[in-house]
């Protein structure tokens, strides 16, 4: 059984004073513990704040929103994987739509990012996801192929196993319209199908796959309750800690009820 996985991302929000407030009150609410993986990804310039925060909470993870290719050099206004490795960030947030879609970035690109974050053991969260023009013309199949075969270039089984994988659905994100959990389950067993033709059927079985977009408290456990969805990618809910807290206990929840049905 696959461990839920269920990731805040911060977006363009939250200083590093208000990194600190939102973890006084987040570590509180997660101390009750629940059967998920928790990770947290603020802006760059609150990662210090985030990691003094939570010295004596290792079980919340902090990821990058993004990072450059390089391990340094002349990349004006970048960070690379050793500057995060060395902040202890366990995970990168990669190929998000609106890197792709506002900043240019492509599937070569973000396959060097992944290539990257690899080489430094940051494991990748890699998000791919049409948009409502792509699906309305039949190619979301296609979208996600390209996507994964292209973000995916040269990655090993192994460091496959340690990609997390997040379906954001471009529509959906921050549009308060959420895939409902049929069409997350669709896309997710269709992710998992190229997972098994580009690796092997047990790769693709181990590799967790969150659902992103407009996920809430209300919806988080019926798709954590879909077959191939892991947990979640979530912006906008995940700005308020009591918010927060209740979609990973939902993720769990979910997870559980799938498990022993
Ligand atoms: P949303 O964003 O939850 O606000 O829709 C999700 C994301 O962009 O990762």
């Amino acid at each position: 059984m696959r461990n839920p996985i269920v990731a805040a991302n911060w977006k363009m929000h939250k200083t590093p004073s208000e990194t600190e407030d939102f973890l006084r009150g987040f570590v509180v609410l997660a101390k009750a513990g629940e059967p998920v993986d928790i990770v947290i990804a603020p802006p760059y310039i609150s990662l210090a704040a985030a990691s003094a925060a939570l010295t004596q909470h290792d079980s919340i993870k902090l990821a990058a929103q993004n990072m450059h290719y390089e391990q340094s050099g002349a990349f004006t206004g970048e960070i690379s994987p050793l500057m995060l490795r060395e902040m202890l960030i366990h995970y990168v947030i990669l190929g998000h739509s609106e890197r792709r879609a506002i900043f240019g970035e492509t599937d070569e690109i973000i396959n060097r990012k992944v290539l990257a974050a690899h080489q430094f053991n940051i494991k990748p969260i890699l998000c791919v996801g049409e948009t409502l023009e792509e699906r309305d013309a039949g190619r979301l199949e296609e979208v996600l192929t390209t996507q994964l075969k292209g973000g995916l270039a040269g990655v090993s089984a192994d460091q496959m196993i340690n990609t997390v994988l997040a379906y954001e659905p471009v529509w959906a994100i921050g549009t308060g319209r959420t895939a409902s959990s049929a069409q997350a389950q669709e896309a997710h067993a269709f992710i998992r199908s190229v997972l098994a033709n580009l690796y092997d059927p047990e790769t693709a079985r181990r590799v967790r796959i969150q659902y992103g977009g407009s996920v809430k408290p209300g919806n988080m456990e019926e798709l954590a309750m879909q077959p191939d969805v892991d947990g979640a990618l979530v912006g906008g809910a995940s700005l308020e800690s009591g918010s927060f807290w209740e979609i990973c206990r939902a993720a769990a929840a979910g997870a559980t009820r799938k498990a022993s049905a």
